[in-house]
């Protein structure tokens, strides 16, 4: 009884004495308590052992370590049951400071959404912060309090595996889908019982790596940088992100990690970035590897000093850093500041006042649980189709049809449509996603007979199932084709060299256009892949990527016209490998490819300079004409707006969406310019024969860049104004002057 007592007096005096305090002043205070060894055990972060994301340090004394306060955050743990065991350890340590648990929840928790670039070409920026929201909810009723999401890194080569996990190649695009996914997450404030921490990543330029190979170095110019790089990561601080994660490549020269330039002077110096830094997986460690520091105490000194506050399964700073500070190379003013931007999440996550908040199974189980968010994802994941052809119009298919044939490697696996970075949620069983053979089951139900044959593997190069596949096809009245990549063929240290369609099946597709059925190919995929023949050869085509839980029923809606695809590309499909990297905010070079000169100009003796597909290109089961530009005024001063107002209308024989994209040529400038830039967006809606006047605002900032003194600011001149329906199919343009 006694002792309660003083739990309770301890408790209450803890409470009434910290009361009325700012966050700021709580966390001085507690930081006035620590030892040197308690602040470098908030610096450390360590991964559970039931996943594991990367090459694992071995430590078997975690848990003790947790009770002694020499781990501050732990990351792969999943659950409220394990978070709670976890966090009682943490109680046990003399200051009783929480743990944080981190996972990559980067499409969905267990209601898996599409891949981020698919939802990137969904350009439906509030279904992606629905998305992101859906994901923070089911996440953060599983104890996990940060998600290390929204990728953000700008990707012009899809030899890299982890476009999938970004939103493709344009600054302009990729910085409004920052800003949408970090307040989806975040939701409306930190510490609310469905938000999570998010963490722009990874800081930055990772998605350069020469030769599009993952970890790859980076050498570009701090004008590239701050033009096409840096930008997501901006708009992911004005959208408040809570962290960063810096990542493993070098960049000119130097480490990420340890790169004072990016992590000091731009994002907590320039940017006034107020959240704390974690290292990618090992980075800090790696440092070894990368030449740059000789032992694992140089990269502790190096990562700390630049700006790198949490070091993620590394055992550099825990190791090093006590020494360090005895030796004077590191300040603990340095590791305090770290250890405050740590400090303070904890407490705005209201994990002081109560460490076990986001551990509670029962409402763990209602958020897991939710058929709404399943209604969601497949909302999302029909928006994330891109219609590459439909030159038959085969689709939208009758709902009269027959015998529908469904054929190929994807139809009825599960696994293939979470694609990578699914969260593995051991004790959550995988029948909840909805294959696309049960997506279309469960379209036709009775009304139509579906006929199956797997026809061949994803990567085996046997043409064995071919003949039971051409037999399927020959009883049907329409084939549905399913290829593509297996399901982490693109992902983190996926790169590829060759981008082709795996093993036979495109040779399947062949063998089953011999039919002369009216055949539908539907493309799996992480990334742009190439398939010349299919796209030569075929007439119906939709990219469906890896779609999340619900990619049967999406597919399935699409198919049969319950969603017109309204899709558009976030990145350039090249034809070959050799033209990478493409993309369509090109410069003009001094001989343009389209000089009428046949021998000096910059292109390939072998191959067009144009993509297969181009950035922004889409279609629709309906058509829209674009008419009547107008613009408010001809020429402007840097402090005045131009009103740009058009007519969209939708000529077509079904309701659908169209993505109007702005794009804008600066003519001349003191920095060469791309011939074509997107600046703006809308996607709306049309009835059938519906008109709507939409209208765009030119300001200042759409006409600035990066010159060459890295100011950011706009030149007089000509500009043209571009009105497309991809970066390739401008309905409209004019041009107007910027006067000084
Ligand atoms: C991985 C990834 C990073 C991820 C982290 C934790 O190596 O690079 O994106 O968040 O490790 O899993």
């Amino acid at each position: 009884m006694k002792k309660i007592l003083i739990g309770v007096l301890l408790t209450a005096s803890f409470l009434s004495y910290s009361q009325g305090k700012s966050i700021d002043q709580k966390v001085e205070e507690l930081l006035q308590k620590m030892t040197l060894e308690e602040k470098i055990g908030q610096l450390n972060q360590y991964t559970g052992d039931n996943t594991v994301t990367g090459p694992l340090t071995i430590n078997p004394n975690k848990q003790q370590e947790i009770k002694e306060g020499k781990i501050g955050s732990m990351l792969n743990v999943i659950g409220a049951k394990y978070t709670r065991q976890y966090q009682e350890l943490a109680m046990q340590s003399r200051l009783k400071i929480p743990l944080l648990f981190g996972l990559d929840v980067i499409h969905g928790h267990k209601t898996t959404f599409p891949i981020p670039l698919a939802e990137a070409a969904s350009w439906d920026l509030s279904a992606m912060e629905l998305s992101a929201r859906v994901a923070a909810t089911e996440a953060a009723a599983s104890g996990i309090h940060w998600t290390f999401a929204p990728m953000v890194d700008v990707s012009r080569d899809p030899r890299w595996g982890r476009v999938m996990e970004g939103a493709g190649e344009d600054t302009y695009l990729g910085s409004r889908i920052a800003f949408a996914r970090v307040k989806g997450f975040q939701g409306t404030k930190l510490g609310d019982l469905n938000s999570v921490m998010a963490c722009a990543k990874h800081f930055v330029a990772y998605g350069a790596a020469v030769g599009g190979r993952d970890y790859n170095s980076v050498d570009m110019s701090d004008r590239m940088l701050w033009e096409t790089y840096l930008p997501p990561f901006k708009a992911s601080v004005d959208a408040g992100v809570a962290t960063f994660m810096n990542s493993f490549n070098d960049l000119n020269g130097i480490p990420a990690t340890a790169n004072r330039y990016i992590q000091r002077d731009i994002l907590k110096g320039k940017w006034n970035f107020q959240g704390f830094v974690v290292s990618d997986w090992g980075s800090i460690g790696e440092m070894i590897a990368h030449g740059y520091c000789k032992d694992s105490k140089e990269a502790a000194e190096k990562a700390i000093l630049a700006g790198s506050d949490m070091d993620m399964e590394s055992n550099a700073y825990r190791y090093n850093l006590a020494q360090l500070v005895a030796e004077n190379k590191v300040p603990v003013s340095v590791i305090d500041e770290a250890v405050k931007r740590i400090l303070r999440k904890k407490f705005e996550l209201g994990l002081f006042d109560d460490p076990f908040r986001y551990c509670n199974t029962e409402r763990q189980n209602k958020a897991l649980n939710n058929p709404e968010n399943a209604k969601i994802a497949r909302e999302v994941a029909a928006k994330s189709i891109v219609l590459l052809k439909n030159e038959q119009k085969v689709l939208p298919l009758s709902k009269e049809i027959k015998t529908i044939a469904f054929i190929g490697p994807m139809v009825k696996p599960k696994r293939i449509n979470h694609g990578f970075w699914a969260v593995d949620l051991k004790d959550v069983d995988s029948t909840y996603i909805v294959s696309q053979w049960e997506g279309l089951q469960n379209k036709i139900g009775k009304k139509a007979k579906l006929l199956y044959a797997r026809g061949c593997g994803v990567e085996d190069m046997s043409k064995a199932g071919f003949e039971e596949a051409i037999q399927v096809a020959n009883q049907a009245d329409v084939v549905v084709v399913s290829i593509g990549e297996r399901w982490n063929m693109s992902g983190e240290a996926k790169s590829r060299s060759n981008l082709s369609i795996p093993g036979v099946q495109e040779d399947l597709v062949k063998e089953l256009q011999k039919t002369g059925k009216p055949i539908v190919v539907l493309i799996n995929a992480g990334r742009p892949l190439i398939f010349n023949w299919t796209a030569d050869n075929m007439p119906t085509i939709l990219y469906t990527w890896w779609l999340g839980s619900e990619a049967g029923n999406a597919i399935a809606d699409v198919l049969f016209g319950d969603y017109n695809p309204s899709g558009k590309l976030p990145m350039s499909f090249p034809r070959e490998e050799g033209q990478i990297p493409i993309y369509y905010n090109h410069f003009n070079t001094g001989r343009p490819s389209i000089n009428e000169d046949k021998v000096y100009k910059s292109a390939y003796i072998d191959l067009p300079n144009s993509p297969k597909f181009p950035f922004g290109y889409g279609l629709s089961y309906s058509y829209f004409t674009y008419s009547d530009l107008k613009l408010s005024k001809k020429k402007i001063k840097s402090n005045e707006t131009i009103e740009v107002t058009l007519n969209i209308t939708n000529t077509g024989s079904f309701a659908g969406e169209e993505v109007v994209q702005l794009y804008l040529r600066d003519q001349v400038g003191s920095v060469v310019r791309p011939i074509i830039e997107l600046k703006d967006f809308q996607k709306i809606k049309l009835a059938k024969g519906e008109t709507k006047t939409i209208s765009f605002t030119i300001d200042n900032e759409k006409l600035s860049f990066y010159n060459s003194a890295l100011e950011f600011a706009s030149e007089p001149g000509s500009f043209d104004l571009m009105i497309g329906s991809s970066s390739a199919d401008i309905r409209l343009s004019d041009t107007f002057e910027l006067i000084p």
